[in-house]
């Protein structure tokens, strides 16, 4: 039910993370992976080939459609289907709503959203010909509530709950599947300055019922399940990882 034998994913953002821990993951259960990133990606090709499952890495900057059709292309004549598109590339930059220069805003939604769109819309041309395919969209807590000094970090992860959803309502009824996977707070790159800063990570981890910042593996489960027969029911929905972060939202 949970095996992902044979299947082809394609996962952005796969160099280092949380990206890079479910395209492990999605590979132990079975799978073939594409690694694509716009940092180099041959340590995580090289962890799943010693797996024994295929890899290969595609450089992409998933906010230029050029490198997308680049991504898609390479998948095709490699592997010849694609089965499942974990979209999980992306940047934050956190600063002042009053002051946030309009270059970062629009890099944010460039990478974190219009890039998930681009992706999405690349991967469903082919699997709305094979009538079968899985989307699964890397959110965030912050796209369901709000933090300061992240105004289009929340904004772009809003519009990813809500592009899954709208994506789901469009393309269920043939044969694909929209989920999104909302993390808490998890030890990657992306926060090691946050929580270098002793206070801060005290402040956290008051608000996280399970006492604990995450680890990326702790993203890559829900992947799995999202990605298997396991969830063949489910679209259209979020998995929120966090610890407990938001349950009393
Ligand atoms: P990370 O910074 O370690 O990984 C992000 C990856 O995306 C990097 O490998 C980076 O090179 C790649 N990337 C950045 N810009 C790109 C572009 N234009 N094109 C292609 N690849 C690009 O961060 P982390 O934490 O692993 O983040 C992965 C995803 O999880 C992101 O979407 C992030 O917003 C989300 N997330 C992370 C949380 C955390 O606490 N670390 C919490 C909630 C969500």
């Amino acid at each position: 039910m949970f095996s992902l034998k044979d299947r082809v994913a394609i996962v952005t953002g796969a160099a280092r993370g949380i990206g890079q821990a479910i395209a492990i993951e999605l590979a132990r259960a079975g799978a073939n992976v594409v690694v694509s990133d716009i940092i180099p990606g041959n340590a995580t090709v090289n962890k799943i080939k010693a797996l024994k499952r295929k890899a290969i890495y595609v450089k992409t900057d998933v906010s230029k459609k050029q490198d997308i059709e680049n991504l898609f292309n390479k998948t095709i004549k490699q592997f010849k289907k694609i089965d499942i598109l974990v979209n999980n590339a992306g940047i934050f930059v956190p600063a002042p709503s009053e002051t946030l220069k309009e270059e970062d805003w629009e890099k944010t939604i460039d990478i974190n959203l219009k890039g998930y769109f681009l992706c999405a819309q690349a991967a469903a041309n082919h699997m709305l010909k094979r009538k079968k395919g899985v989307i699964i969209n890397v959110a965030s807590v912050a796209g369901l509530e709000g933090y300061a000094q992240g105004a289009a970090y929340c904004a772009s992860k809003g519009g990813i709950v809500n592009l899954t959803n709208a994506l789901a309502a469009e393309w269920g009824g043939r044969g694909i599947r929209v989920n999104s996977i909302c993390p808490g707070v998890i030890e990657t790159a992306m926060t090691k300055g946050m929580l270098a800063d002793k206070k801060t990570k005290q402040g956290m981890l008051m608000k996280i019922p399970l006492k604990r910042t995450g680890k990326s593996i702790d993203i890559a489960g829900a992947a799995v399940f999202l990605a298997s027969d396991a969830s063949s029911y489910i679209t259209g929905t979020e998995i929120v990882v966090d610890g407990g972060w938001t349950c009393s939202l």
